[in-house]
């Protein structure tokens, strides 16, 4: 099939095959131009020129699981720390005046932050400001999402890493794929929007993989989609291996992502910067709306380490919103106002 071909099909909504998935994948030259203008085309007719803006905070860096590839696994040795509740109520109330319209609260995960505790702030949140409530805290049962959905969570986001089983068993000792979807399903069927993702380069990754979990995230109807390169973290079991992809592969995985998820928010992730600086933009140009500014306080930052390299740690979030606004207005983008809620609560007019 030609790439033309193969795009025809994706604007009919044809499910696309493997190999077909493989060959965008491999594109290169004028090809590959083809592909990052068509996601950048689907995203305007699609979801517009807004870009919506996340801001995150990193609230703990204890974590019960010993991922191989992860900077705050359970048996690194290093300082840990816990933001006090005040403290990211006292974050969230600055967050709308920089046009950050949802927060983020990110963590390992970690009991401290209880059903209750978490609770409270997602109330507390609501009730003191205009922001929607993302929580990224990791697998919990359904009684605590139940109980977090009650209290006003908005969204939540968990990646599934990867759909290769025996690579999710070999890095993820303390879970299992099943456990995770299981997860995303109830948070789904709760009505709840959400959000996933993987991890691009995982070792012994091949592209054949890499498509597969391409597909595999395109049918679970998410919401949002967050993918970033796998980088290697000193500081892990993973630090010696390679990431298997050259670079652009990661653009290619994020144009494709957004020509089979047409109405999806996909975020220009952290990690693209850690590789490859400035690469946040060129992501908001090849099929990406979203910017997640970081929100942590800048005592904490350089503790929630999860790969080395992680750009703008002694940025504040007022610095780097504004330099994107300048480069965002210049090529005709602006800042999403109000939420941004998911496209398909939007459609059904909820
Ligand atoms: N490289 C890139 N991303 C990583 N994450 C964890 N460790 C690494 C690493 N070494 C990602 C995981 C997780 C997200 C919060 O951070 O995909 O879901």
């Amino acid at each position: 099939m030609t790439t033309e071909e193969i795009f025809r099909n994706i604007d009919a909504d044809t499910p696309l095959r493997l190999a077909e998935v493989v060959q965008l994948l491999v594109a290169e030259g004028s090809l590959l131009r083809l592909l990052y203008e068509k996601a950048d085309t689907v995203r305007r007719e699609c979801m517009g020129n807004d870009v919506f803006l996340r801001g995150i905070i990193e609230i703990s860096n204890h974590c019960r699981n010993d991922c191989l590839y992860c900077g705050i696994r359970r048996s690194r040795a290093q300082e840990r720390y816990r933001i006090p509740d005040e403290e990211i109520l006292g974050v969230c109330r600055k967050l709308p005046a920089s046009g950050v319209t949802t927060v983020v609260l990110q963590g390992g995960e970690d009991e401290y932050f209880s059903r209750e505790r978490i609770g409270q702030l997602v109330e507390r949140i609501h009730r003191e400001t205009t922001l929607a409530v993302t929580l990224s805290l990791g697998e919990r049962d359904a009684k605590t999402y139940r109980f977090w959905r009650s209290q006003g969570m908005d969204r939540y986001f968990m990646r599934f890493e990867t759909s290769h089983g025996n690579l999710f068993k070999t890095a993820h000792p303390d879970s299992t794929l099943a456990q995770r979807l299981q997860c995303l399903t109830v948070l789904h069927d709760m009505g709840v929007q959400t959000g996933s993702g993987f991890l691009i380069g995982l070792p012994g990754e091949t592209i054949e993989d890499l498509a597969a979990d391409i597909l595999f995230c395109s049918r679970l109807e998410l919401d949002m989609i967050g993918v970033g390169p796998f980088i290697p973290h000193p500081g892990t079991p993973y630090s010696c291996v390679k990431n298997p992809f050259d670079l652009e592969i990661v653009f290619k995985a994020v144009a494709v992502l957004r020509l089979l998820n047409k109405r999806c928010h996909i975020p220009a992730t952290t990690a693209f910067d850690a590789v490859a600086p400035g690469s946040r933009l060129r992501l908001l140009q090849q099929g990406a709306n979203v910017f997640m500014p970081n929100a942590t306080p800048p005592a904490y930052r350089g503790h929630y380490e999860l790969y080395p390299g992680k750009p703008g740690v002694d940025l504040s979030l007022e610095e780097s919103v504004s330099g994107l606004q300048q480069q965002l207005t210049a090529q005709g983008r602006h800042f999403g106002i109000g939420p941004g809620e998911a496209t398909r609560l939007r459609d059904k007019g909820k």
